[in-house]
């Protein structure tokens, strides 16, 4: 059996430094922490952290001591101030690519530009982006919502830094007819782009794909539905004990990719426990004892046998 891992999957940079965070200081808490807003869309990490005592909130002014969080999507500029006003710690481990977002809205704002968001209104980093303009940018996500901007002098266009480039590309265009004079800032990060590259490089050289990551995660579907099209046999799993080893006895190479929520540990455990599958395979067996560590495999990696 060929076990290909694809090349960018699993955290992306935002979520890990978070993640990291969060798990530095749960370890060494001698306080309440709290996060605001749950920390990421993974439940078996957030049951880890909540037993290592995290506490997810949903409102600032629930804290009355300890420390607080702030998830990769970032906050309204207003929650910097109420922290200091009631002298709580924070945490910041917002997205450096999202502060990039806050900042241009905000000082676009104060240049007096009006801002629109291109993005999901109900998304938490839109409208943490909107509390760095005094919540006073039009959010678009479709032709539908431009018609609501009325004719401005200057207008200052971001995006949510998880839309694709074609919906960004689409509606900017129809965006700046609405003013005489238009800054564009294109601020998509590339690492959900990535990630789906690469599962479909993946789905298309495969008989098997095993996409890891919450079944509510949107990330993670929109990797399903992807590998779907490419590779009909893929499974959709949030742990190893989702995965129906069985059907694996007839598969010659399998693909593995992970959401952006999903981490490293999760993704070894799958890769460990699929190379253990095979036992009743003496070669199989032999070769992948002769593996040095198979849950050390980095992306990209390909771990390759026979099955017989
Ligand atoms: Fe940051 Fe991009 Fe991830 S904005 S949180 S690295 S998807």
């Amino acid at each position: 059996m060929k076990i290909i891992l694809a090349e960018n999957s699993g955290f992306c940079f935002g979520v890990k430094k978070a993640i990291d965070s969060a798990y530095e200081t749960v370890n060494n808490k001698k306080n309440n922490v709290y996060s605001l807003g749950p920390l990421i869309h993974n439940k078996q990490v957030i049951e880890q952290l909540k037993s290592k005592g995290l506490k997810t909130i949903e409102n600032i002014d629930d804290v009355k001591n300890g420390k607080v969080i702030i998830r990769s999507h970032g906050v309204p500029l207003n929650i910097y101030d109420k922290t200091k006003e009631n002298n709580i710690e924070l945490i910041d481990s917002t997205c450096p690519f999202v502060r990039k977002v806050q900042k241009k809205a905000n000082e676009y704002y104060n240049k007096g530009y009006q801002i629109v968001i291109i993005g999901d209104k109900e998304h938490p980093e839109v409208i943490g982006i909107n509390g760095w303009c005094n919540n006073s940018a039009y959010i678009v996500n479709s032709m539908e919502d431009i018609k609501k901007i009325p004719l401005l002098n200057k207008l200052c266009i971001v995006a949510q830094t998880t839309i694709t480039e074609e919906k960004f590309e689409k509606l900017s265009k129809e965006i700046v007819k609405k003013a005489k004079e238009s800054k564009i800032f294109n601020t998509i990060c590339n690492a959900t782009q990535l990630r789906q590259e690469s599962c479909k490089k993946v789905a298309q050289k495969v008989d098997a794909m095993i996409v890891i990551g919450g079944f509510h995660s949107s990330n993670t579907q929109k990797l399903v539905k992807i590998s779907k099209k490419y590779c009909p046999n893929t499974y959709h799993i949030e742990t190893i004990k989702d995965l129906p080893l069985e059907d694996f006895k007839k598969y010659q190479t399998v693909g593995i990719t992970a959401g952006a929520s999903t981490p490293d540990w999760i993704i070894k455990e799958v890769i460990d426990i699929m190379s253990n599958f095979n036992n009743h395979n003496e070669n199989m067996n032999s070769m992948l004892n002769s593996l040095s560590d198979v849950a050390n495999l980095e992306k990209g990696d390909i771990v390759e046998g026979e099955i017989i």
